[in-house]
């Protein structure tokens, strides 16, 4: 049988799901001494991991080269439709929001503002709803830069523990989306696999479930 083919996020969304897949007991030495390998056997050879940035994840799954991927919801917010979301893994949880410099009134005015973000369709969508005449400048990085040298009102980002923000005095104004770590599957691969998809999605969910029960006891 041909392995079911992952492609995970590099980074810590991996090493989160290195921890899952070890929680159902698949044998992860492989990926766990990868050195600079990239296409890497997961337990006895029924699932293949794919290293990759999270772009990249949605990439390879829409095209049916891998058959599932492990990405976070902001990537998916921002690049994706073309594929099936089939189960939160609670891990990687953070949240995007609107932020600008302390005790600011971003929504009072009537000139149009401006907001500065890595992530252009996720702040699109959001001033859609709010029906907010902005605009967007994308920033490849370190956005919090933008409204301290004056080039953005606000920003729109990921806040994870809220440090990076005050550090450099700034603050949420508005939640615009909660985050955490996604499994998604290929449209075809759902269909011809569906079973082996099905097994693998619900073993995640339960390892999950286990892997949060042991943390609360531990606390
Ligand atoms: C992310 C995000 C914030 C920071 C939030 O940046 O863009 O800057 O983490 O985390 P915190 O709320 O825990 O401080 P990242 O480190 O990925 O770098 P980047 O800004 O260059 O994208």
């Amino acid at each position: 049988m041909k392995p079911l083919r992952i492609a995970l996020t590099k980074g810590r969304l991996e090493r989160d799901t290195v921890g899952l897949f070890e929680e159902m007991g698949l044998d992860c030495s492989a990926l766990r001494e990868k050195g600079r390998k990239l296409i890497l056997p997961v337990g006895n050879g029924e699932i293949e991991a794919v290293l990759a940035k999270a772009a990249d994840v949605i990439t390879y799954v829409e095209h049916g080269v891998c058959d599932l991927g492990v990405v976070g919801k902001d990537t998916i917010l921002e690049n994706g439709t073309g594929f099936y979301e089939i189960l939160d893994l609670g891990f990687g949880k953070c949240r995007f929001a609107l932020a600008g410099p302390k005790n600011r009134d971003f929504f009072g005015g009537y000139s149009a503002k401006t907001i500065a973000t890595k992530y252009p369709n996720v702040t699109r969508n959001y001033v859609e709803e709010k029906g907010m005449d902005v605009r967007i400048i994308k920033i490849e990085g370190s956005v919090e830069l933008a409204p301290l040298l004056g080039l953005s009102d606000a920003i729109v980002d990921i806040v994870e523990t809220g440090s990076t923000l005050k550090e450099n005095g700034l603050e949420v104004i508005d939640d615009v989306a909660p985050i955490s770590a996604r499994l998604i599957a290929n449209v075809a691969s759902l269909k011809l696999r569906k079973q082996e998809i099905e097994d693998l999605a619900d073993r995640m969910e339960a390892a999950k479930s286990s892997l949060q029960r042991k943390k609360e006891e531990s606390r």
